[in-house]
């Protein structure tokens, strides 16, 4: 008979745009685990904040938001095609937490320690049970420091703008300049790695991948490959 595989806990930190959701996507789907975006999880409470006027230029009304932590709820989705979606209090909201108007905001929003406390609680209790690939900034330090699996992704700024720029171009969005994208990925970089809460940062034990020349094939079995290895280690 055969044995059955043990599950194990997958943590893919990087920069913005770095791809690192299109193969943790891909991953968990070939090895039937649950995925996480986490950063669609402080997308949503940036829109929740934006909606409910609790941003004013780069000001976040920091007590506002920590008031209304409790009535912020995240959940994942699965539409037919079997792509997942983020739901903020129920409502569908994948689409708008993709736009300018949150990518702007949402490192002022992931840098407030209440907010990350909140969702890190929640990212724990998701992967409570392992059989998760989960993709952010601290979760190979923070949320997981035990996962058996933990990459760190880079690129460079320029290779990332591209792919975030293309990807805004082919949703529709017209109005954007590539060198407007190139601004906020530097920006994000900037306020990501020298936040006082939970910086981004690589965690000793995780493995790097560059993965500015290779095709999303040659990602996927990168990753595929790496799961083999500690699956078995
Ligand atoms: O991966 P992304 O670009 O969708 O992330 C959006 C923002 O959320 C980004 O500014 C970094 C932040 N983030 C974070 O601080 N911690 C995480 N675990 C995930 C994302």
């Amino acid at each position: 008979m055969k044995k059955k595989q043990r599950k194990i806990t997958i943590a893919i930190d990087g920069f913005s745009s770095s791809g690192k959701s299109t193969m943790a996507k891909q991953l968990a789907k070939t090895i039937g685990y649950a995925y996480i975006d986490t950063g669609a999880m402080y997308r949503a409470v940036t829109l929740y904040a934006l909606d409910h006027d609790m941003i004013h230029d780069d000001e976040v009304d920091v007590e506002a938001l920590t008031a209304a932590l409790d009535d912020i709820v995240i959940t994942f989705g699965v539409g037919k095609d079997g792509a997942s979606f983020t739901c903020l209090n129920g409502r569908d909201v994948e689409r708008e937490i993709r736009s300018m108007r949150v990518s702007d905001k949402v490192s002022l929003v992931a840098a407030i320690g209440a907010v990350r406390r909140a969702m890190v609680r929640q990212q724990q209790a998701m992967g409570r049970d392992k059989g998760i690939v989960m993709d952010g900034r601290d979760i190979g330090t923070v949320v997981f420091p035990d996962a058996e699996m933990k990459v760190f992704v880079n690129a460079s700024a320029e290779t990332r703008a591209r792919r975030r720029y293309d990807e805004l171009r082919a949703k529709g969005d017209t109005e954007i300049t590539y060198e407007e994208v190139l601004a906020n990925v530097q920006e994000r970089d900037h306020i990501d790695s020298t936040r006082e809460e939970s910086p981004l940062r690589r965690a000793d034990d995780a493995v790097d991948l560059d993965n500015s020349t290779m095709t999303i094939d040659e990602q996927n079995q990168w990753m595929l490959d790496l799961y083999n290895k500690c699956i078995n280690a």
